[in-house]
């Protein structure tokens, strides 16, 4: 007679997929919950409970018929787009639930990884812009992102104009309008601007370009950096954005062990994007996807504890005697000014990164950092330990010294991205950097 350990001489049954569930009684599941188990089956893995990370570079088609129909959709023949896998440069299972995980977090219909932050921005730009087009944007942006622009970008002809990222409707407008004498093909916004903490109204950016726009056949869209506040504290989607950029190398890694890029918004928008990157390649590689998939099932506790600990460690340091001044978007939340209003308008907290102003100069900062015992002296931010730097003397050194004047990156500054560690702890830390000034 067969018992429950032998079965051998049982035919293993064929396994299919699962139906997601993705709400329950009527209640739409929340993101912290998806991302344990959206857009994976166990049963197609061996019952693996996790996905496997499938290194490969090619996908067999089940027969040729299935081959060609596969091309006929990725060259446009067929309406609808490529169905199923064929090349690991378009894409892969892992990139695959990455993706579907990732436009979760935004409601957005859809998402492409990127094997950078850079690269996911510099194929937006290919994609969208052509010689002779404006670009129009926020300033500053990430250094790199305006190297892109300006000198990129500015050899083949792209044209740029900015605003400043606290700007108002009518001072968004005039930019506008300046613009719109060209082709602008391009509103691309990053908020808070990096390092002055500035937060752009998207609202009133989508506001001005769909009035001055109006009667345009097309309007520019608006993509944004979300990189410093999302997904957690701002979801520029819901503010008029139409696509949303990220370095996942920060909160979405969130444990400083990997790079990569991401982009959200609807499929039409998306599929352009995603043309590009299966031209040039800039997909991240599986395993990256694989590590940002095991990152995103904690991203909402990681984020929550470091925005936490933020909280404490600026109310801590903004009353010390040896500190001007503390740049930290959370103090935002019972101001009475205008970026008070974006604040309440676009965010859900003040994020984790802030800037530091200590009273004196270089040597103050330098002898603040040198003595810092828990918090790393590295540039980067949203991992889960606590990072400081000199952005006078580091990420921005070679800015020119009026520009730094403008931006307030003074020798004095110091920024700090707050991890995951206990606050009591950071505040010791900071204290006894404090005393050793
Ligand atoms: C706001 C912002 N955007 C984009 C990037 C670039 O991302 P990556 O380093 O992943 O290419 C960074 C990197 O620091 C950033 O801070």
């Amino acid at each position: 007679m067969e018992t429950e350990d032998d079965l051998t001489g049982v035919e293993a049954q064929r396994l299919s997929p699962k139906p997601e569930t993705e709400a329950i009684g009527g209640r739409k599941l929340k993101p912290a919950t998806l991302m344990m188990g959206h857009g994976y089956d166990p049963m197609l893995s061996e019952g693996s409970l996790k996905p496997p990370v499938f290194l490969t570079s090619t996908f067999a088609f089940p027969n040729a018929a299935a081959g060609q129909r596969h091309f006929e959709g990725v060259t446009g023949k067929r309406p609808g787009g490529a169905e199923g896998l064929v090349y690991s440069r378009f894409n892969g299972p892992n990139q695959e639930i990455l993706e579907d995980r990732l436009g979760i977090w935004e409601g957005a219909e859809d998402a492409l990884a990127f094997s950078s932050g850079m690269s996911a921005i510099a194929t937006l730009f290919l994609a969208l812009v052509k010689p002779g087009d404006t670009i129009v944007h926020s300033g500053p942006l990430y250094a790199a992102t305006e190297t892109l622009i300006g000198r990129v970008l500015g050899k083949f002809g792209v044209k740029w104009l900015d605003f400043p990222a606290g700007a108002t409707r009518e001072e968004i407008d005039a930019v506008m309008k300046e613009a719109a004498t060209g082709n602008v093909a391009l509103i691309y916004l990053e908020s808070p601007a990096n390092p002055t903490n500035a937060l752009v109204d998207v609202e009133a950016v989508a506001a001005s370009r769909d009035a001055v726009f109006a009667d345009a056949a097309e309007k520019p869209p608006i993509a944004i950096d979300n990189t410093f506040l999302g997904p957690l504290w701002s979801q520029p989607l819901r503010h008029g954005a139409d696509l949303v950029v990220y370095s996942l190398t920060k909160y979405a890694g969130g444990h400083s062990d990997l790079v990569a890029g991401g982009v959200l918004g609807s499929k039409e928008r998306i599929n352009v994007i995603r043309a590009m990157r299966n031209t040039i390649g800039t997909i991240c590689d599986p395993n990256t996807a694989w590590m940002l998939l095991r990152s995103l099932e904690t991203l909402e506790l990681r984020m929550s504890r470091a925005g936490e600990n933020a909280a404490k460690v600026c109310s801590y340091l903004r009353d010390h005697a040896k500190v001007e001044r503390v740049g930290y978007l959370g103090f935002l939340a019972d101001g009475e000014d205008r970026q008070a209003d974006i604040y309440r308008r676009h965010c859900t907290g003040g994020g984790s990164t802030f800037s530091l102003y200590l009273k004196g100069g270089e040597a103050e900062a330098f002898r603040f950092l040198d003595a810092l015992k828990i918090a790393k002296l590295a540039v980067s931010l949203g991992g889960t330990e606590t990072l400081a730097s000199h952005p006078a003397g580091m990420t921005h050194l070679s800015v020119a010294d009026e520009r730094k004047q403008a931006l307030g990156i003074t020798d004095n500054l110091v920024r700090i991205s707050i991890g995951v560690e206990d606050a009591d702890d950071l505040i010791a830390d900071m204290e006894q950097a404090l005393a050793a000034i």
